[in-house]
């Protein structure tokens, strides 16, 4: 996507083959990119969330067994396998709800496997690392495609009037390498000419959606207005909603998705109002090996003071961090829910729209059969 002009993916290499990604701390005050010139700083980068979003934390960790396999002995193969498994497990450990991080370690590990020497492994790493990149950026590029004619659909009905979207955190191209999830209809539909307008909720504690997703639909001048967490119910009531999408961490072969906290909510609130809920994810978020979403999917618990602390821009200009509680209030900070499937109307996926069922799923997905 363009900033200021120039096309960026979220996460890229350079001509002296330096790991490069925009630095998503300090959005959406700054635009910077940062180097993640070490298998240890892709790590860090993860779990402190200075790259974030189910799509990128795949790719970033595909380049960062990259970084594993340039970093690992060459004396031999087994030396070389013995580091390389040892840096998959710890970069499985940064983030525990997301499928695409533990699905692209594992890629990695299988295509690792075919080289014959410690100089073919790394050939193989790096070229697997470009190849997850690629995919998760067509993989999208083509859920935006699928998610218009939805929105095409629903403006049919509209008679030039926006497309009311409600979209919560943010799973546009900053939270993938392009394109996004949820927002890729959204930036395919507004492409063609189709009138749209996003809801964006601000996404507590964080603020992904205040922070990210409204600086994304800015770049890219796509109508949009920012609401408190709690608004969308009321917007659902009043008919200022037509329809609801968001992204996806972890979805299970019954169709139930993990997505950031509060999603359950405004799913409960769509189903109450007849309104459409989508789920867009690549298939990297599929865990067919799961079923139950709300017992399987394991949440990330993170740390308290994300709950106690805001960061914003103050009115000299100054970007500050605030404590919004009294000192000695605990806080508690799941980062994810889990929206169950029959609160789902369908998934889009770069295979298309299914219902979130596991005869839908599998419909598109032959191979999610058996995988219990
Ligand atoms: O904690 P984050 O920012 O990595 O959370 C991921 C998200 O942005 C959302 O849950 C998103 O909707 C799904 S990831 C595309």
């Amino acid at each position: 996507m363009n900033v200021n002009g120039k096309a960026y993916r979220t996460i890229w290499t350079d001509e002296a083959d330096r790991l490069l990604v925009i630095n998503q701390h300090l959005l959406p005050h700054r635009f910077e990119t940062a180097e993640l010139p070490a298998f240890e700083s892709v790590c860090a980068a993860i779990r402190d969330m200075l790259v974030r979003g189910a799509g990128l934390i795949g790719a970033t960790a595909g380049y960062g067994m990259w970084l594993a396999a340039r970093e690992a002995p060459t004396a031999s193969n087994d030396a070389f396998d013995a580091f390389f498994s040892a840096a998959a497990a710890t970069l499985k450990e940064t983030r525990p709800t997301a499928s695409n991080l533990a699905w692209a370690v594992e890629r990695q590990l299988a295509a690792v496997a075919h080289g014959g020497s410690p100089e073919e492994k790394r050939r193989i790493a790096r070229r697997t690392a470009q190849v997850i990149a690629d995919e998760d950026a067509e993989a999208c590029r083509r859920i935006g495609t699928h998610g218009k004619t939805l929105l095409e659909r629903v403006a049919a009905r509209k008679h030039g009037d926006p497309v009311n979207i409600l979209t919560h955190c943010n799973a546009g191209w900053l939270a993938f390498v392009d394109y996004g999830s949820a927002l890729s209809p959204v930036y395919a539909a507004h492409d063609a000419g189709i009138p749209v307008h996003v809801w964006v909720d601000e996404t507590r504690p964080r603020n992904q959606g205040a922070g990210l997703t409204a600086w994304e639909l800015s770049r890219h001048g796509v109508p949009h207005t920012l609401i408190a967490d709690n608004a969308g119910g009321h917007l659902m009531q009043h008919g200022m909603v037509d329809i609801v999408i968001t992204g996806a961490d972890r979805v299970t072969r019954q169709g139930d998705a993990a997505n950031k906290i509060g999603t359950y909510l405004k799913a409960l609130a769509a189903h109450d109002n007849g309104i459409p809920f989508y789920v867009a994810l690549p298939s990297s978020t599929f865990d067919f090996s799961l079923n139950d979403g709300m017992r399987e999917i394991p949440i990330e618990e993170r740390g308290a003071q994300e709950v106690r602390i805001m960061t914003g821009k103050a009115t000299d200009g100054r970007v500050l961090d605030v404590q919004i509680c009294p000192d000695e209030t605990p806080a508690r900070n799941w980062a994810f829910d889990v929206t169950p499937h029959r609160l789902i109307t369908g998934l889009i996926s770069e295979r298309g729209v299914c219902p979130a069922t596991e005869a839908g799923i599998v419909a598109l997905y032959p191979e999610a059969e058996n995988r219990a």
